[in-house]
């Protein structure tokens, strides 16, 4: 949840974003649009607390996240972003496991986990292979199943469809799409891409220079002010 929340960047004068006040209940499931600059990717690293708001507060399950350690806040988030930013010397079980292994979880579990997780993400029969030896949905799905190890409430999406092809991109969505339903994860979506609003009609928040502009259900072009654009 988002209270009032400014944050400017200094150095450039500028105001990413302007007086945000958000709302998203658990189990939702939101997408953020907007033009390019508007203020998303900073709205969702004032969530993972990349960055810290200037004013307002930020909360995730009634903690204020400028009180939380920035790497206890993120696993207990799963983050995805548009390029995948996976470790290239590990494979793609490696790169998966690595979030449950780093929390010292006994080998048992993180194996069971990470096996289930490849078969969740189609990826059982690529499993010992490096990023470099996967296509960009192959690697895309490693980094979804990495934001998954450690069974979040709540995922970050940033774009995660930006570079796909729309197969893949459907991919991505199906997979997301299945652990919200099936268990009540709450995902917040950055997105452009048309086309996936538009067909899954859930809740769309438009921020327009730093500002919520709409908050509706429905497809991109729903909201009556996002039309003015
Ligand atoms: N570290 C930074 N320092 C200075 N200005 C920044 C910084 N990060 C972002 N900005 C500026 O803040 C504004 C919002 O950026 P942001 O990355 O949140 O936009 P966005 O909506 O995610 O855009 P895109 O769709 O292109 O990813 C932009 O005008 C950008 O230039
Ligand atoms: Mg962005």
């Amino acid at each position: 949840m988002l209270e009032n929340v400014s944050k400017h960047y200094p150095l450039v004068k500028f105001t990413a974003l302007d007086d945000v006040s958000l709302k998203i209940d658990s189990g939702e499931w939101v997408f953020l649009v907007g033009a390019s600059g508007m203020g998303k990717t900073t709205l969702l690293k004032l969530l993972y607390r990349e960055e810290l708001a200037d004013e307002g507060h930020v909360s995730i399950g009634g903690k204020d996240v400028a009180r939380m350690s920035g790497s206890r806040l993120r696993r207990t988030m799963g983050i995805i972003f548009q390029t995948y930013r996976l470790l290239d010397k590990k494979t793609a079980f490696e790169n998966i496991a690595y979030g449950a292994e780093v929390l010292a979880m006994p080998p048992v579990e993180v194996r069971k986990r990470t096996r289930e997780i490849l078969e969740l993400v189609g990826l059982d029969n690529k499993a010992s292979r490096l990023p470099g030896e996967l296509s960009g949905g192959e690697q895309q799905r490693v980094a979804i199943g990495r934001a998954l190890i450690n069974r979040p409430q709540l995922i970050l999406a940033d774009e995660p469809t930006g570079d796909l092809d729309p197969q893949n991109s459907n991919r991505v969505i199906e997979i997301l799409d299945t652990v919200h339903r099936e268990h009540n994860v709450t995902v917040l979506f950055a997105t452009h891409a048309v086309d996936i609003v538009d067909r899954l009609q859930r809740r769309v928040v438009r921020l327009q220079n730093g500002r919520i502009v709409s908050d509706t259900v429905g497809g991109y072009w729903s909201g009556s002010e996002a039309s003015a654009q």
